[in-house]
């Protein structure tokens, strides 16, 4: 059997023949940058996600970036973040000019570790950016707690966590923004590049909604500065599409996570996935921590089963961000999980049986 790591074509030839005659649409109304079918697919995804507004855009990074700048944060800022995470959630700080501060992560959640964070706060912290990893959302009321007590922003970067849940209440709205990714790969994927923030503010959405067109209310008017961060029209018609489909696809994610749970307790040195009893997982990415990482994941190759590593190099310890003068041992829990994580396939459309023989398999290696 040869397994994917995601099998996004399987996912495609579901909404195929929709797709196809929106985007005939698309072509026939001329309407390649924002219009309709991104107004629509902005509120729409904004009532899932319990916001009252929802701004599209060309990427999540682009997210991360606008949801920084809209707030003003500039040269001599510092912003925290996770070590632990993809490094787009580091670009929102650098291209505001401001300096990235790397905070270690939680031994069970993987999301940001509220002591390390509290440790990193200066009189220079404009902002926290929690990251809900992996599809996991942070634990965002004690994180508001200590983002209120030092008078400093709390965003959100939800690319990997469409429709998770913090305490029953979609994520989203938790902070002053969120950002999304709507990257092929991930929970809700666009036939391209895609982003969007959602907010419950009025005026940062109007700002975000100008910096994304050059700044502009009205054509060639700018008020304020800003960049070519539209969502093309396709990629909102075809994001429209999907998003009917995401909660069910979601509760796939989760029943393959509860067969995965199932089939591997207590299998050789295996942590599984820990789901918080704040969060309601939604599994973009399944991933255990073992020792015997880089064995398994040869066997599973072997074997003809893709995997992961989500992250093998922390940010910290990226050659890019070597001038802020981080260490190895600076981030225990962040480095240890570097070096002993491994994602297995998870995608809504993985069977039962293939979910069987990849924990037969992992079985048989620890053996
Ligand atoms: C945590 C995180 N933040 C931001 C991004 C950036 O999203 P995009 O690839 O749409 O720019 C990603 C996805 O790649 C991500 O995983």
């Amino acid at each position: 059997m040869n397994i994917p790591f995601i099998d996004l074509k399987k996912q495609n030839d579901t909404v195929r023949e929709e797709i196809l005659k929106s985007i005939e649409h698309i072509i026939d109304a001329s309407s390649f940058i924002l219009g309709k079918s991104v107004s629509d697919f902005e509120n729409d995804f904004a009532a899932v996600h319990n916001s009252r507004y929802c701004i599209g855009l060309s990427s999540g990074t682009d997210g991360n970036h606008l949801a920084l700048w809209s707030l003003g944060i500039k040269a001599g800022d510092e912003v925290i973040i996770p070590a632990n995470t993809f490094i787009a959630t580091a670009w929102g700080a650098v291209l505001c000019g401001a300096k990235p501060v790397f905070a270690d992560c939680e031994k069970d959640s993987y999301n940001l570790d509220l002591h390390d964070v509290e440790k990193k706060i200066s009189p220079k912290t404009k902002a926290i950016v929690a990251v809900h990893l992996y599809g996991q959302s942070a634990d965002l009321d004690r994180l508001k707690e200590i983002s209120d007590r030092h008078g400093i922003y709390l965003l959100e970067d939800a690319a990997q966590s469409h429709l998770a849940e913090y305490k029953g209440k979609k994520i989203g709205s938790h902070g002053v923004s969120a950002s999304f990714s709507f990257y092929p790969g991930k929970n809700l994927g666009a036939l391209g590049e895609g982003g969007a923030v959602t907010t419950n503010d009025q005026e940062i959405a109007e700002k975000i909604r100008m910096m994304r067109d050059h700044g502009c209310k009205q054509k060639y008017h700018h008020e304020t500065y800003g960049h070519n961060y539209r969502m093309e029209g396709i990629q909102g018609a075809v994001l429209g599409i999907k998003l009917k489909r995401l909660q069910s696809w979601t509760d796939k994610r989760r029943e393959a996570a509860d067969k995965y749970r199932e089939l591997l307790s207590n299998t050789g040195d295996i942590e599984l996935p820990k789901e918080m009893d704040y969060a309601k997982h939604v599994y973009h990415l399944f991933v255990i921590k073992t020792s015997k990482r880089d064995g398994l994941q040869e066997y599973l190759k072997e074997n003809s089963i893709a995997t992961g590593l989500h992250y093998p190099v922390p940010l910290h310890l990226q050659k890019c961000f070597a001038n802020l003068g981080y260490k190895k041992g600076d981030f225990p829990v962040t480095e240890d999980l570097a070096d002993k994580c491994l994602s297995l396939p998870i995608f809504p459309e993985l069977t039962d049986n293939q979910i069987e023989y990849i924990c037969e398999k992992i079985k048989k290696f620890f053996e």
